[in-house]
């Protein structure tokens, strides 16, 4: 296999600027983190220290194996809803007893916890990807339930949280809830639900209803202990399984009813030998993509800096060269990899995308999609040489895959571009963005220009005059929304990729996400129809070979 050269010149001037803004772009984003990490702020941590209680990453740090690493995602929930950075709760893939585990865990400082839209929809992706990948997953319980001022946009989806608890249990994913607090209403059916369930005496309160409502609803007086006190649910109700003295002792329940799981992960052989680090320095990757996502890079660049040994077998590097395919090894993980390199996708670059991805599938590997590409091309010449059939075959080729996808978005995703490069709609395994990435229908210029030509049009059509004043100030207000909203930041808040990471960091993140992918049932050699189907129901309960390697980041 060739051992990718590169030829980025990290002493020029552009390197340096280009490296000067990705590191101001990182710092925006390490102060979003920061006020994720804050959780409720300094008074609502205060409090619950106060009571004597950990934080929710201090219980995440404890509950996972020291040292190490945890695979945060959807950090940023909530960016830019008015609704606190973060979602008001931390979810990750973290070790725990040498086993990967989806944890989910409420963060008591941010409104009692509660779930707003935002942090029902980073449980439920969490949910998700522990069905997806196989992850026994831990919750750990501390919430005041629904957010009630915004219920109605929890209330009926929310339900899908319990559905899949259950689901998880019956297809063989354990489900462990340790409950550090409230678990209230709605939240009582997540121990409900679990299959194992810790309580800490004379903390955990786990009840349909508190006594303020049940006195509302049946005139009974009652108080927390009696209605839903840890010592009446571990003698009494049954509701738990386990009765801890404390927050450290159920931490360490939990971390032995894990050990107790013997889970076994079961993937392909790994490439034989440890695996190397790529020749050339991920550290680079900082001053590769350029602020201005017109001016095209090459995604070789890339490659040859997350690769094992930045060893690269390129698939028809003659045709449709707008768009780089070919194989390689990541951290010992046999992959296919698909990446942009001049932005468009032509009909050339499309029949090669569908053609590699059947390749992949008859071989069984995962495929990494590295998207930076403004689209499929326009034009009357290319419409008429068959522009969207082409477009179409790659797109039912990644829509009709049967290998995980990983997604990173490195620049541009623009336009149907973002389907074909398997974009959130197609449901990669995981998708991650750098601080360079923007997604929208169209660029913002493109798209206030169409706004304003349809706007002359309709104008000549009904015989008024157009006026270009109007049209001037309608057309920078759009491109202004449209700049917004095509922010990382923005996007990642909606929960449209897991997460915005540094790009120095992209190895090693992969490298987690396919040893997560690898703790499902995997393909064998040659086996692509063996992959597992995303959905809990068919799957059956993984056996066979020893677990993965974990990467620190
Ligand atoms: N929805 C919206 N806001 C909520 C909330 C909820 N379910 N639960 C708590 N909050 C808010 C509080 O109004 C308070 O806001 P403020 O500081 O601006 O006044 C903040 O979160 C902290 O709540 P507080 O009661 O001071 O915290 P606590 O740690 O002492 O108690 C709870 C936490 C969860 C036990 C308590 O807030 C509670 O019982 N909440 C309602 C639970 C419930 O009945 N939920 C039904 C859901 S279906």
């Amino acid at each position: 296999m060739t051992v990718l050269a590169s030829s980025l010149d990290v002493g020029s001037a552009g390197y340096a600027g280009r490296r000067d803004w990705m590191l101001a772009r990182l710092a925006e984003l390490d102060a979003e983190h920061a006020k994720a990490i804050g959780g409720g702020g300094p008074k609502y941590v205060q409090r619950h220290r106060d009571r004597g209680k950990l934080t929710v990453r201090e219980r995440v740090e404890l509950l996972i194996d020291p040292d190490s690493p945890f695979l945060e995602l959807s950090a940023l929930a909530g960016y830019g809803t008015g609704f606190a950075v973060g979602g008001s709760g931390v979810t990750g893939i973290g070790v725990i007893e040498g086993t990967e585990c989806l944890i989910s865990a409420s963060d008591p400082t941010v409104r009692g916890g509660s779930t707003n839209p935002w942090s029902l929809r980073k449980s439920m992706r969490a949910m998700r990807i522990a069905i997806e990948n196989r992850l026994p997953f831990v919750n750990l319980v501390e919430s005041g339930g629904a957010d009630l001022p915004t219920q109605k946009e929890i209330f009926i989806p929310g339900g899908q949280v319990f559905r899949d608890l259950t689901q998880m249990s019956a297809a063989g994913i354990p489900t462990i809830a340790l409950v550090f607090g409230n678990s209230t209403a709605g939240g009582a059916y997540v121990p409900g639900m679990s299959d194992y369930v810790v309580m800490i005496e004379g903390r955990s309160k786990v009840f349909l209803a508190g006594p303020p409502l049940v006195k509302m609803a049946t005139g009974e007086e009652s108080d927390d202990e009696s209605l839903g006190g840890a010592a009446m649910h571990a003698r009494q109700s049954g509701l738990a399984d386990f009765l801890a003295a404390d927050e450290l002792d159920a931490l360490r329940i939990g971390r032995s009813i894990v050990a107790r799981l013997n889970w076994r992960a079961n993937g392909p052989a790994r490439a034989p030998g440890r695996a190397e680090p790529p020749v050339h320095d991920p550290g680079e990757l900082l001053g590769l993509v350029p602020e201005d996502l017109k001016v095209p890079f090459d995604p070789r660049e890339v490659i040859a800096r997350l690769v094992d040994g930045s060893r690269f077998d390129e698939f028809k590097p003659l045709y449709g060269t707008s768009l780089v395919t070919g194989w390689a090894a990541l951290h010992g993980h046999p992959i296919g990899i698909l990446a942009n390199a001049r932005g468009i996708l032509f009909s050339a670059e499309s029949q090669k995308a569908a053609q590699f991805i059947q390749l992949v599938n008859q071989v069984g590997v995962p495929l990494l999609f590295l998207q930076n590409t403004t689209g499929y091309m326009v034009g009357a010449s290319y419409e008429q040489a068959g522009i969207i059939k082409h477009g179409a075959m790659m797109i039912n080729a990644v829509s009709n895959s049967r290998v995980p996808h990983l997604t990173i978005i490195m620049g541009a995703s623009y336009g149907a571009g973002n389907y074909g490069m398997c974009g959130r709609a197609y449901s990669p395994r995981f998708l991650f963005s750098w601080p360079s990435a923007k997604s929208a229908v169209m660029g913002p210029a493109q798209l206030a220009g169409v706004l304003s030509i349809v706007g002359r049009q309709a104008a000549a059509a009904r015989g008024e005059p157009f006026d270009e004043e109007a049209d001037a100030a309608m057309r920078s207000m759009v491109e202004q929304q449209i700049e917004a909203e095509s922010h990382p930041f923005v996007l990642s808040g909606m929960l449209y990729d897991d997460g915005v990471i540094d790009p120095r960091d992209t190895r090693s993140v992969l490298g987690m996400c396919l040893s997560a992918i690898f703790s499902a049932p995997g393909a064998g050699p040659g086996g692509a129809r063996d992959w597992p189907d995303p959905g809990p129901a068919g799957a059956a309960r993984a056996g066979g070979t020893a677990r993965y390697g974990i990467f620190r980041m």
